[in-house]
């Protein structure tokens, strides 16, 4: 019986499996839709019924399994990292690439032309043809795992006949909405009252990263490919094929959706094609940020190599960004987490490929005076690749004489302050120290996905937080209770507890999501990382001088002074302080070697009998304490050797402690 049970199960799976293929990317089905739903259904009873017989390449798990408790982090395959794509934003620079090949390899290559999905990469690995893992993009290094996810994308094959002997391969590709399914998500939202996607490639992106499957399944999410790197058992690439059109041609024949790749014999016919993919993009039902141009010998691409960041055998080419028409119905005035006044414009709604624009940014008051953008305008906007949509000039010959001068206004819209424009910058702030609308952007930087990713802690509730006076600073999310919580609009007893699950999860974030949560003015995520790098703890970090903080390498001037500026004042200690005794870790990636003086400060002054100066310092730092010139209330020892200079005094003013060489050996544990 269970026998007769696998044999239906196979035929019926093989079977899904082909009209899937035909229908989701040959484009071509043979049987009617109710026709197809059937089959899947029965497939998707028939397992139910013997769940020891569920495989792993079922199109029955396109349906979406079981949530997941979060998303792994997984490595991409080292040897290959994902990188991303220099960029041409003309045809001047297109030429400049093709240059660039000619003379590094002293020919002019054949290249492949194909569109730049506007979407999320991915990475699909195959074990005995059966899709066993998928990953996004991530950083390139790692990505979050998504199997499951991906599994319920129908043009995504199961189950593929790899060349012969191919045991382990990964296929790259980009996952996108189509435009339709992107309406039907949002007119759904729109009737439930949730926010809105902005453009297909966040929906995209929010789709694919969910913890249920079931919502990525509702989704209709689709996906391209674009690279095929067959792997040896050591995971070094494998020679299958030798060039990229080849590797297309392969992977179509796989069953893979590909958006279409044209080979070109040189710069002057990827031109071409560059001219007429352009006239026909927006036909497309999908959002194509431009093409990708790729050298297509593998060898030639090995010999070209790549920077860290991109190969240099390819490069995206993108299309002028589009423009629209439309007027400027207000001008309002944002205030952002460091009291930086922002006039934004707030526009009839238009539609710029694909995506409706209803506001735009104009930086600040001199931009407006040079634009001459008036209240009641009509105006040229641009919306390009990633960038916010921009007023690019007014259309005079459209004023009536009812336009308003914008004024930036004197007091704050928020809270009331004074708004002041320091001598020489552009920039309007608010004066305010506890304005709402500040603390307001504040926390929400503080919990946003890049810093402490504090889920369930959004505009919304700290909007309420902030009105209710729950919370003053961002520490004060760490001394909520649940009870706060449970009285504000909104908030189930469930809702509640993964509030406060959240928030007590972050406290056990690494120091770099910290620092970068913090907004300390030029230290942005990469510098974060930098920094917790080169620190064991926030303590040693808030101890630094500009000078050795410069002496990092990647560390300049401005981030050098920024961070000694934020650690000097009271109110930021306060901060550290109250985090602290909130749990929260201030521990950073720097493992001091002995550990022993790690963080400790350190003046050598006077002459060492048993070693050089430069000696005791590497000795110092090897145990991961750091050596200053001079003394300050930071410093921790004074060594004094034999004729001390005035330091000595200095220590004994400030109170630091001054020790001889023999307790000086005692720590650095020589004797
Ligand atoms: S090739 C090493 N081809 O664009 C080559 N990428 O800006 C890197 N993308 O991370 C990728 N369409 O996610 C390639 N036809 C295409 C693409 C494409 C979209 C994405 C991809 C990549 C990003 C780089």
């Amino acid at each position: 019986m269970a026998d007769g049970v696998s044999r239906r199960l196979e035929k019926l799976r093989d079977e899904i499996r082909r009209h899937e293929r035909l229908y989701y990317v040959d484009n071509s089905p043979e049987i009617s839709d109710s026709q197809f739903d059937a089959l899947m259904r029965e497939l998707v009873d028939l397992e139910s019924k013997h769940p020891e017989l569920v495989t792993e390449d079922s199109p029955a798990l396109r349906v979406g399994g079981e949530p997941a408790d979060e998303l792994k982090p997984v490595a991409h395959n080292p040897n290959v990292p994902m990188l991303s794509l220099d960029n041409a934003y003309s045809l001047g620079e297109l030429e400049e690439f093709g240059g660039r090949l000619v003379k590094n390899l002293g020919e002019e290559p054949a290249c492949t032309v194909e569109p730049k999905i506007d979407g999320l990469g991915v990475s699909l690995i195959y074990e005995d043809g059966v899709f066993v893992q998928g990953a996004t993009r991530g950083d390139g290094v790692t990505g979050e795992e998504v199997t499951a996810n991906l599994r319920t994308i129908h043009s995504i094959p199961l189950r593929v006949h790899p060349p012969r002997g191919l045991k382990r391969f990964e296929v790259r590709g980009e996952v996108y909405m189509p435009r339709d399914a992107f309406e039907s998500v949002n007119s759904q939202r729109e009737a439930e009252g949730l926010a809105l996607f902005a453009n297909p490639r966040n929906c995209a992106a929010g789709s694919l990263r969910q913890l249920d499957p079931k919502v990525t399944a509702s989704r209709n999410l689709d996906m391209f490919v674009y690279a095929f790197i067959p792997t040896g058992q050591d995971g070094r690439p494998v020679k299958v094929v030798d060039s990229h059109h080849a590797a297309m041609a392969l992977l179509a024949a796989m069953g893979f959706k590909q958006a279409g790749v044209k080979l070109c014999k040189g710069m002057k016919e990827v031109a071409e094609e560059v001219a007429r993919f352009g006239g026909k993009r927006d036909t497309l039902g999908f959002d194509v940020d431009g093409v990708v141009v790729k050298v297509d010998s593998y060898r030639l691409q090995a010999e070209l190599g790549a920077t860290s960041k991109f190969p240099r055998w390819a490069i995206a080419f993108k299309y002028p960004a589009q423009q629209a028409t439309t007027r400027v119905l207000d001008i309002q005035v944002q205030v952002g987490r460091t009291g930086a006044l922002t006039p934004v414009a707030i526009l009839e709604p238009v539609e710029i490929s694909g995506s409706t624009v209803a506001r735009a940014t104009l930086h600040n008051e001199d931009e407006i005076r040079r634009k001459d953008i008036r209240i009641g305008d009509t105006v040229f906007v641009e919306k390009g690749g990633e960038v916010i949509p921009k007023v690019v000039k007014v259309v005079e010959s459209k004023r009536t004489g009812a336009e308003r001068v914008f004024h930036m206004p004197q007091k704050c819209p928020a809270c009331g302050s004074a708004v002041f424009r320091p001598e020489g910058e552009v920039v309007a702030r608010c004066a305010g120290s506890a304005c709402p609308a500040q603390l307001l952007e504040k926390l929400r930087h503080f919990s946003s996905r890049g810093a402490m990713d504090i889920e369930h802690v959004g505009p919304a509730l700290i909007e309420q937080l902030l009105a209710r006076g729950l919370v003053h600073d961002v520490s004060g999310l760490y001394r909520l209770r649940r009870d706060d919580l449970t009285g504000l609009e909104r908030m189930a007893d469930k809702s509640a507890d993964n509030v406060m699950e959240a928030i007590n999860k972050s406290r056990a974030q690494p120091l770099h999501r910290l620092l970068f949560a913090l907004g300390i003015r030029y230290v942005g995520a990469r510098v974060a990382k930098i920094l917790a790098k080169n620190f064991d703890s926030m303590d040693s970090l808030a101890k630094a001088s500009e000078a050795e903080l410069k002496a990092i390498p990647e560390i300049g001037p401005s981030v050098a002074q920024s961070v000694v500026v934020f650690f000097a004042q009271e109110s930021n200690v306060r901060l550290v302080e109250s985090l602290r005794e909130a749990g929260v870790n201030l521990k950073g990636d720097k493992k001091a070697s002995g550990g022993a003086l790690a963080g400790k400060q350190f003046v050598i002054t006077g002459t060492l009998a048993s070693m050089g100066r430069n000696e005791a310092k590497e000795s110092i730092e090897s145990m991961g304490g750091r050596v200053t010139s001079a003394v300050s209330k930071k410093t921790d020892y004074v060594v004094a050797g034999a004729d001390p200079g005035s330091k000595v005094e200095k220590a004994g003013e400030l109170g630091v402690k001054i020790i001889g060489e023999k307790e000086f050996l005692d720590l650095l544990g020589q004797k």
